[in-house]
């Protein structure tokens, strides 16, 4: 056991080529470690360091519980020891203030040094969220693992974590190395475009072979790790994107939206704007589906300066998408009401109702449909991967990783949006009249050093979890969510 523990370590150091600053930041993490095992056994990380500041990076904290990372008895490829090792820490969840504050730092303390800064804690981050949720994919079903498409995002996952780990003792002081570092992170980004869509095709393809094998129905063993699994997946997917876009925006070529941007994060985020673009956008699409449309009646109240547009500290493109989702849900609600046979005339669609309302400490915005609601047997499911009433793309003939079929009847819209909401400690939540039409309340935070990610983290409990179907395991100061993915 002993001599297997010093293989690994050794190898671990071969593989990782440790720096002096990298071994500095490892004895930090293992004082936090003591600290963090003598208080009481939890599944949540420490709350969050200054990771960007303009001090020295440090890997996340050392898990309390030193997770077995290997089922396999024969010896570990160089690869598998680095994600071993990197798997061994947590995710250090950074707040919207956080990201904010170390992109306006760039005009005092100078882009080269924040570039520097910056490379130095994504090149143990990212290893850090990668490896974490990699070793998450290996206790996926076998038989979800084994499909073509599993295995192309299995595949992406290790070469993106190699392609990082290979700074691990690159100089940070060498413009050249920063400046490729900054590349391989767009090229890394690029690779993972299409995750969501191949790793929902390695579902469907799961699917489809169990229908092959006279098994039309999913067990529900299989069915609970799957959504466990996505849940976090995507979480992980969400908060890499975030991590590699901040980065790539403040020091590579590609421009921000707008002079005011930090990244892809607005100081000043419009809420009505993006509300009212993700409605234009859903009506376009709901228009050639249907040839007609709801209109949009909106609201604004800002309780904090009255008669003042509603703003705040956000990532627009996560509002626009959660948004977009949601009407196109109403949209398509209220049009196929309206061609059931007691539904409602075409030329009187009801119109999407939408309320914003801020607050010192929350914005809401409540979206409300006359499409008839959910009845009340469906509600269980509505943020099930694979639950959706619309016809289901099973059986379409598609090269894996390739021409991936659209998003539409995968049952995604909701859980994916949710996740989106909640990645900064917000939250979604959908009430239905059945009969009658349907409330979609979007809360998120205003005050951005709350607005804190909301991280899985790889440990013994999750690995019971996904034997088991029960546990906590996220990454975040507040554990609100730790109960929202188990199943009853
Ligand atoms: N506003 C709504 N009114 C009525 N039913 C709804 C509404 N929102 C969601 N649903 C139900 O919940 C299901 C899941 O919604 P979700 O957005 O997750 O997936 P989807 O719309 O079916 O597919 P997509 O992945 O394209 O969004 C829908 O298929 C629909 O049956
Ligand atoms: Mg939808």
């Amino acid at each position: 056991m002993r001599k297997a523990a010093r293989r690994i370590d050794s190898l671990a150091r071969k593989a990782l080529v440790a720096s002096t600053w990298h071994r500095r930041s490892l004895s930090i993490s293992s004082l936090r470690h003591q600290r963090l095992a003598s208080s009481a056994a939890t599944d949540f990380a420490s709350s969050p360091s200054a990771p960007l500041s303009t001090t020295k990076p440090s890997l996340g904290s050392a898990k309390a519980d030193r997770v077995p990372l290997s089922d396999s008895e024969g010896p570990l490829s160089a690869e598998d020891v680095a994600i071993n090792h990197y798997a061994h820490f947590n995710p250090t969840p950074m707040s919207i203030k956080q990201f904010l504050d170390f992109g306006k730092s760039l005009s005092t303390n100078g882009k080269e040094f924040c570039a520097q800064s910056s490379f130095e804690f994504l090149r143990t981050e990212l290893p850090v969220r990668l490896a974490n949720i990699m070793k998450e994919i290996q206790l996926l079903p076998q038989n979800l693992q084994s499909q073509p498409s599993t295995k192309i995002v299995q595949h992406w996952y290790r070469q993106s974590f190699l392609d990082v780990i290979k700074y691990a003792d690159a100089d940070p002081h060498e413009r050249k190395v920063v400046a490729k570092f900054t590349e391989d992170l767009a090229k890394i980004r690029n690779r993972h475009t299409l995750v969501v869509e191949t790793m929902a095709q390695g579902v469907i393809e799961l699917r489809k072979a169990l229908l092959d094998e006279g098994k039309p129905v999913m067990d529900s063993a299989t069915r609970m790790s799957i959504q466990y699994f996505l849940d976090r997946f995507y979480m992980m997917r969400i908060s890499i994107r975030m991590l590699i876009t901040q980065h790539t925006m403040l020091f590579g070529n590609e421009l921000p939206f707008s002079a005011r941007h930090i990244g892809t994060i607005d100081p000043e985020c419009d809420i009505q704007a993006v509300i009212e673009d993700a409605y234009t956008n859903a009506r376009a699409l709901c228009e050639t589906n249907y040839e007609k449309y709801p209109e949009l009646r909106l609201q604004c109240i800002n309780t904090v300066e009255e008669g003042v547009p509603a703003k705040m500290v956000y990532v627009p493109s996560h509002l626009f998408h959660i948004s977009f989702e949601l009407f196109k849900n109403a949209m398509r609600a209220v049009c196929e009401r309206s061609t059931e046979p007691l539904g409602i005339a075409d030329a009187h669609l009801p119109p999407i109702d939408v309320v914003i309302v801020k607050t010192a400490e929350d914005v809401t915005i409540k979206m409300s449909d006359f499409g008839g609601g959910i009845p009340q047997s469906n509600m269980p499911k509505l943020f099930d991967y694979m639950f959706s009433t619309a016809p289901t793309p099973l059986g379409g003939e598609v090269e894996p990783g390739q021409n991936v079929p659209a998003m539409a009847g995968y049952g995604y819209g909701l859980p994916l949006s949710r996740l989106y909401a909640r990645y900064f400690h917000g939250d979604l939540q959908v009430y239905s009249v059945h009969g009658y039409g349907t409330d979609a309340l979007i809360y998120l935070k205003t005050l951005s050093d709350s607005a804190s990610e909301l991280l899985p983290v790889f440990n013994k409990s999750v690995m019971k979890q996904y034997r088991a179907q029960r546990t906590h395991g996220w990454s975040s100061s507040t554990s609100k969510f730790g109960q929202l993915v188990e199943w009853g």
